[in-house]
């Protein structure tokens, strides 16, 4: 029997929700081979820690209980990225991966791919070569960085292999499709039964917007999140926002300043949601406002018209489709490209739903055979 041992390491939102289906990929492995194992160690940075921004999605999505938990907190860049990497250098050396894997654009994927190379050890980036080509984000220093030290390149979309292949890197590079949409497919259906969230929050299918906004750029500017949330009371229908804990104080201080701009009851500020409420609420809203990647295209996914709140955008398959138009903060524009979104063409850019099996064989044909 040959075998393989992987470290995940994960610790923000949206990585929990790439990493679940990889997960399973590897459990299915396991249950149907015969001939070689795997063994994955999960380690939570603890970049993210609310309840409902990691808890949740373990137990919802039944991604195995972390190992380690380097509980890092929240923190500057410098504290968060350093932290992780003088606490996951220690793991490292006690359990020797064969690889380590990282998911997406997070201090928490930069650190790991760096404490991993500095180790000389193989190194899978799940969502590589992604690029806004804005490098005020700090997004977008943790991509370059870690496609930059990859063994192997796990690319979402066509588009993805063609803008590591501009940047020099041609080696490791895999177009499998996007562990995303697995993920929306496999647990949208079990949201189905799963979620009452349209009841919970007294909305009508097609008749209310979904609202999700945390990027830097927006969520610790006051004029920026005043025109976001003004934009927002404008609607006929309830705008549901699902606030991300970055964005919490200055809403609420916003709110306390500015009152309710006359609107209050079409504007539904909520906790972050699980993923099977957010799926629901995503699936049937009218259109999505959003500054999250993700969400983006999980709007595609389920073919809702979305507007980003962005100058850019790395998931350009869904601008050029016609489904996601963005957006500048401006009271005004956002009212109007939300009152006109509109669909487009679907294409499956992202996929057949199997990306994340397809990263299992690849690292099992590529690291048993070394
Ligand atoms: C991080 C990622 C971003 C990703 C987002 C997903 C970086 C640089 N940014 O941004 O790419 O899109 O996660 O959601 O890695 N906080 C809490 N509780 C928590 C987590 C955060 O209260 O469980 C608050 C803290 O005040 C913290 C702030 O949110 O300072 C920001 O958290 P942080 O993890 O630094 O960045 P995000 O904005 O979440
Ligand atoms: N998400 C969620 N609940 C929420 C907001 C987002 O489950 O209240 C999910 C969303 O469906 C997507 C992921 O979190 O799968 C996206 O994470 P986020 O927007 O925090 O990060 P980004 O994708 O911008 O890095």
């Amino acid at each position: 029997m040959r075998a393989m041992k992987i470290v995940t390491v994960v610790g923000a939102r949206p990585q929990f929700v790439k990493a679940a289906v990889v997960s399973r990929a590897i459990q299915a492995h396991n249950a149907h081979c015969e001939i070689s194992r795997l063994t994955e160690v999960i380690v939570h940075t603890g970049q993210h820690y609310d309840e409902t921004m990691s808890q949740i999605f373990f137990e919802e999505m039944e991604i195995p209980t972390p190992a380690y938990n380097l509980g890092v907190g929240s923190g500057s860049h410098a504290a968060q990225t350093g932290e992780i990497l003088m606490k996951l250098e220690p793991v490292l050396l006690a359990e020797q991966p064969d690889v380590v894997l990282v998911y997406g654009d997070t201090n928490s994927t930069l650190a790991a791919a760096l404490a991993a190379a500095k180790l000389n050890m193989p190194i899978g980036h799940v969502e590589a070569g992604l690029r806004s080509y804005n490098r005020a984000m700090p997004e977008e220093i943790n991509r370059i960085l870690t496609d930059h030290i990859s063994t192997f390149l796990f690319c979402p979309t066509p588009t993805s292999v063609s803008i590591l292949r501009q940047e020099g890197i041609t080696q490791g590079v895999h177009l499998t499709g996007d562990v995303m949409f697995d993920a929306s497919l496999h647990y949208a259906a079990i949201a189905e039964t799963r979620s009452n969230a349209l009841a919970q929050h007294r909305l009508l299918p097609q008749h209310y917007y979904l609202a999700t906004v945390h990027r830097p750029v927006n969520a610790d500017v006051m004029e920026q999140m005043q025109h976001i949330l003004r934009a927002f009371c404008q609607f006929e229908f309830p705008v549901v926002f699902p606030v991300h804990p970055r964005t919490q104080k200055i809403v609420e201080a916003i709110l306390a300043h500015d009152g309710d701009f006359g609107h209050v009851s079409q504007l539904r500020l909520i906790e972050p949601v699980g993923y099977f409420d957010m799926l629901t609420l995503e699936k049937h809203a009218r259109a999505i406002i959003t500054d999250s990647g993700g969400v983006q295209k999980e709007a595609y996914f389920f073919r809702v018209p979305c507007v980003t709140l962005r100058q850019e955008t790395e998931w350009v398959e869904t601008v050029e489709t016609g489904w996601n138009r963005l957006c500048a903060i401006d009271e005004e524009e956002i009212v109007a490209r939300v009152r006109s979104a509109q669909g487009g063409e679907w294409i499956p850019v992202f996929g057949d739903g199997a990306a994340s099996a397809q990263i299992v064989n690849i690292l099992l044909r590529d690291v048993l055979s070394q």
